[in-house]
C-alpha cells in the first residue's frame, strides 16, 4: 500500500468562529453585554454643527453639536421617510432632515414639521431614535444600551492625576502601533492581541525590524492574571544594567486597553487608555486618550508602523508585506478569524483567560445581571490601573 499524503487542506473540516464572542449587533449575546457600557463615538471636536457619520455596533449613527452647544448622536434615517440626517443642517435646537424638513433635538424630539398644517399636530408621536453621550477626555462617549441600566460614565486615575504641565490629548488615527484609522477585522483580534505579549519581540522586534526598543525585543517571561475587571499580562525583561524592566498591560471589559507605551522613553504607570470600538462585526477603530506635555499625543506618530521610521501609510504594499505591524497580523486573521481552526499553545494562555472572562460576563448579562466594571454611584472613585513600565532591581 502506497503512502497517502496526510494533513492535506481537503481533510479539513468547514471552519467557524465564536459569535458569541465576536458578533456586536443589538441582541446578540456580545452586543448586548457592550451595549451596558459607554464607548466612545467620536472625539469630541467631532461634534460641530457639521453632521458626522459614526458606525458603532453595527448601528449607523450621525453625530453633531447643536448650536447651544448640545452634542447629540441620532440613528442615521430620518423617522419621516427614512433619508439620511447626514445631509441634514443643524441649528440652535437640532438638526433639521434635508427632505422635509423635519427638526429634531438632541434626544430625538421632533420640533417642527413645516410641511404639515400648523407645524406638524402630532408631531409629539414621533421620536428620532436617539443615545444619550457625554464629553469626557477629548472624546464623545454614548451609551447604546437600556435606559434602566444607564451606568455612570466611568473615570480613570491616569487621565485624572496630572504632573504639572501635563494635559489629557485624545486621537482617532490609528491602531496601538501604526495602521490605517478603520482596521477591516473583528474588534476580537484586536483585543485579544493585548495580552499576546509573545507576539512584540516576533512581530514588532523581528518581522517588523526593531518598531520599539531593543529591550522590548527580548523574548520575556509572561505571566497572565485576572484582575477584577478584565486579565492583566506581566512580563519581565532584563536592562543592560542589569536590572530588571517590569511590564504590565491591561484589557479592561468591555474594551479598554490599557497599555503603557512600548517606546519605553521613561518608567511609570501607563500613560493612556485605548478604547477598541467595535464598529460593526468586521471592522474596528481605536480611540485613545493620554497624558501628554506636547500636543500630538504621547507616541510619535505613525512611528510604530514605521519600519525604517516610515509612517503606516507612507509604506508601500511590498514594504507592508515585508515588515508587517499589528495592522497586517490582525486583518490578516480574516475578517472574523475562524476559532475552530486555531491551535492555541502556552503562550496563548491570556487570550484563553480573556476568552473565559467574556463569556462569563455575556452569560451574566443574559441572566440579567449587572457586569464587571459598571457602577451606578456618581461619586465612584477613578478607577485605578497596575499597568506600566517599571525598573526594578533583579530579583
Ligand atoms: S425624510 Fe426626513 S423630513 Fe422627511
Ligand atoms: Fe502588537
Amino acid at each position: 500500500m502506497k503512502n497517502l499524503d496526510t494533513g492535506t487542506g481537503y481533510e479539513t473540516k468547514p471552519s467557524t468562529y465564536i459569535a458569541a464572542l465576536t458578533e456586536v449587533g443589538r441582541g446578540t449575546p456580545m452586543g448586548e453585554l457592550m451595549r451596558r457600557y459607554w464607548h466612545p463615538v467620536g472625539l469630541a471636536s467631532h461634534a460641530t454643527d457639521t453632521p458626522r457619520e459614526a458606525r458603532v455596533l453595527g448601528e449607523d449613527l450621525v453625530l453633531f453639536r447643536d448650536k447651544s452647544g448640545r452634542p447629540g448622536l441620532v440613528q442615521t434615517r430620518c423617522a419621516h421617510r427614512g433619508t439620511s440626517l447626514f445631509y441634514g443642517k443643524v441649528e440652535e435646537q437640532g438638526i433639521r432632515c434635508c427632505y422635509h424638513g423635519w427638526l429634531f433635538d438632541t434626544e430625538g424630539r421632533c420640533l417642527e414639521q413645516p410641511c404639515e398644517p400648523e407645524g406638524g399636530k402630532l408631531r409629539d408621536r414621533v421620536r428620532q431614535p436617539w443615545y444619550p453621550v457625554q464629553e469626557l477626555y477629548g472624546l464623545i462617549f454614548a451609551y447604546m444600551g437600556p435606559p434602566e441600566k444607564k451606568p455612570v460614565l466611568p473615570r480613570y486615575e491616569c487621565l485624572e492625576v496630572l504632573a504639572p504641565g501635563e494635559f489629557i490629548d485624545a486621537d482617532d488615527t490609528s491602531i496601538g502601533s501604526g495602521g490605517g484609522a478603520i482596521a477591516p477585522c473583528n474588534w476580537l483580534q484586536h483585543f485579544e492581541n493585548v495580552l499576546d505579549t509573545y507576539h512584540v519581540p516576533i512581530l514588532h522586534g523581528n518581522f517588523s525590524g526593531t518598531q520599539f526598543t531593543e529591550v522590548m525585543n527580548q523574548m520575556p517571561k509572561v505571566k497572565w492574571d485576572n484582575t477584577r475587571h478584565g486579565v492583566k499580562a506581566f512580563s519581565t525583561r532584563t536592562l543592560p544594567d542589569g536590572k530588571v524592566m517590569e511590564r504590565t498591560t491591561e484589557v479592561v471589559l468591555p474594551t479598554l486597553r490599557v497599555v503603557p507605551n512600548p517606546f519605553v522613553g521613561g518608567y511609570g504607570r501607563v500613560e493612556s487608555i485605548g478604547w477598541t470600538l467595535p464598529i460593526d462585526d468586521t471592522h474596528y477603530r481605536i480611540y485613545t486618550a493620554a497624558r501628554v506635555r506636547e500636543k500630538g499625543l504621547f507616541l510619535p506618530k505613525g512611528a510604530g508602523a514605521a519600519t525604517n521610521r516610515k509612517r503606516w501609510s507612507d509604506m508601500s504594499a511590498e514594504e507592508r508585506r515585508e515588515f508587517p505591524g499589528d495592522w497586517e497580523a490582525q486583518v490578516g486573521q480574516g475578517a472574523i478569524t475562524f476559532h475552530s481552526d486555531e491551535h492555541l499553545a502556552t503562550s496563548d494562555h491570556g487570550i484563553l483567560m480573556l476568552r473565559r472572562m467574556l463569556n462569563s460576563q455575556v452569560n451574566a448579562v443574559a441572566r440579567g445581571e449587572d457586569p464587571v466594571g459598571v457602577s451606578f454611584d456618581p461619586d465612584a472613585e477613578p478607577i485605578v490601573f497596575e499597568a506600566g513600565n517599571f525598573v526594578v532591581d533583579a530579583r
